[in-house]
């Protein structure tokens, strides 16, 4: 639809940005933090790893004058569960938790709205050693880590985040890395991984609304429109499967409490359902989410499996590149698009149609947790960053936002990735994202100084005018 008048951001938007713990803390094994799966992998010669990252742990308060520099109204970061819970399900470790009251305090104090992620992709090892997410017991493990932050920050923090991007961990396994010596779980493990996670979150928000009345919950799931290659109805058909498997059958189960029908006929039908104990059911119907967070970076083009065997893309992939699934749909090409240096297709009008999608399926508050550009940037002689590439990629997300408000997406912020350049989940620190520049290489640690780039002055400036262009 064409308005004539379009929709101004609501006065209380919460313009933010996001990190999460282990790509920006660093601090890696320091005051008795334990190690989790991501400390266990191995990097590639030449690229950047976690230890360090982007030294926020001793910088924080550095970086949180200069989000509220830029005027920052939310930020949304993870904490790491094995820095508060080194074996993740026993001693608390006091100076973890303090790291996260002073950083929360530091934001509070500026008047910056703290939005907790609880688990983004760092499982304790100790956890993982014991079966991670195919032990049903990580599931009270995580309850109880949940429990001990809201009881902690609950009183400074108003939104939570359950698991960010559920879907990547299950459908993308190798793009956020496995330990040398472990190999992928088969997709029957990772099903039955994944419903305990269902049963993790729906508890966490249950006890959410139980024990901790006025905090708001909701999970963070990785959501991607797809198109259909032609108007060929197989076509269509092949674009459904997959943004039902991808997207909505997560989203799904967090919100209806439910498996989607779909989804669960072709779990089935591979023989990779989960098994259900009595009572699961019932679990997941408890917890209901008060917004719907979505990690949004692009859309995918797709089209009819062929059934040839080739539908199987050879290319190694991440979480924005679709691999194909024989059966089930194949990756297109979309000559309507562009894409980013790394190869991620640059939608901005999907983000539009993501946002009606996710509103009219479930009809919640939805707040834009990630979006953003990865590149190279680059820091010129004169000590400045010139990403305009990068503001023409968040003005023009930020229009299709403000059209979407139009259309009655009831949005409740944004917060694109990254606050501050951090290291990315598999291709190092020459991938940045941040509004602020870290000086760091790869290997060469250098000053590891902070660099306002021109995005930050932008971004100021959108924030201050509350996101109306003139
Ligand atoms: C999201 C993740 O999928 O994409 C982030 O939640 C990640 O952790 C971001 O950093 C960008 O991906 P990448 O691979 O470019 O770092």
């Amino acid at each position: 639809m064409n308005y004539q008048h379009r929709a101004a951001f609501p006065a209380d938007f919460l313009w933010g940005a996001s990190t999460s713990a282990y790509q920006v803390e660093g601090a890696w094994n320091e005051d008795g933090k334990g190690p989790s799966v991501v400390d266990m992998l191995s990097h590639p010669e030449g690229t950047a790893d976690f230890r360090v990252a982007s030294d926020h742990y001793h910088r924080f308060e550095e970086d949180v004058a200069l989000m509220a520099e830029m005027g920052l109204k939310a930020y949304r970061f993870s904490v790491a569960w094995s820095r508060v819970i080194p074996d993740g399900d026993g001693e608390v470790n006091p100076a973890g938790l303090d790291f996260y009251r002073r950083l929360i305090d530091a934001l509070c104090r500026q008047g910056i709205t703290p939005i907790v992620t609880l688990y983004h992709f760092d499982l304790p090892w100790a956890l993982e050693q014991k079966g991670g997410w195919l032990n049903r017991d990580t599931v009270e493990a995580f309850v109880r880590y949940a429990r001990l932050l809201l009881s902690e920050f609950g009183d400074k923090v108003p939104l939570w985040l359950t698991i960010n991007e559920q879907n990547t961990m299950i459908l993308h396994p190798g793009a956020i890395g496995v330990p040398p010596d472990r190999e992928l779980p088969d997709k029957k493990a990772l099903y039955q991984q994944n419903h305990h996670m269902m049963l993790a979150q729906a508890k966490v928000f249950a006890l959410c609304h139980d024990a901790f009345k006025g905090l708001k919950i909701g999970p963070a799931i990785n959501t991607t429109s797809m198109y259909a290659e032609t108007c060929k109805p197989e076509d269509a058909i092949a674009a459904h499967n997959w943004e039902t498997l991808r997207c909505w059958s997560f989203l799904d189960v967090a919100v209806h409490g439910r498996y989607n029908a779909l989804a669960w006929a072709y779990l089935q039908d591979r023989g990779i359902a989960p098994a259900m104990l009595p009572g699961d059911a019932g679990i997941l119907q408890q917890g209901k989410p008060d917004f719907v967070a979505i990690n949004y970076y692009s859309t995918a083009t797709i089209a009819a499996s062929r059934g040839d065997g080739n539908d199987v893309s050879p290319r190694a992939g991440d979480q924005q590149i679709m691999l194909g699934e024989a059966g089930v749909y194949r990756p297109a090409e979309n000559p309507w698009v562009g894409k980013t240096p790394y190869g991620w297709v640059v939608d901005p009008v999907g983000l539009r149609l993501t946002l009606r999608k996710v509103c009219e399926r479930y009809g919640l508050p939805i707040l834009i947790t990630e979006n953003g550009m990865g590149a190279p940037d680059k820091l010129e002689q004169d000590g400045t960053i010139n990403d305009d590439y990068r503001i023409a990629f968040l003005e023009a997300h930020i229009r299709q936002m403000q059209l979407a408000i139009s259309d009655g997406v009831d949005l409740m912020g944004y917060c694109p990735w990254a606050a501050i350049d951090v290291v990315s989940t598999h291709q190092g620190y020459a991938k940045r994202y941040g509004f602020i520049y870290v000086d760091r290489g790869e290997d060469d640690l250098k000053a590891l100084s902070r660099i306002r780039k021109r995005s930050f002055w932008w971004y100021k400036d959108v924030i201050a005018k509350n996101g109306n262009s003139e």
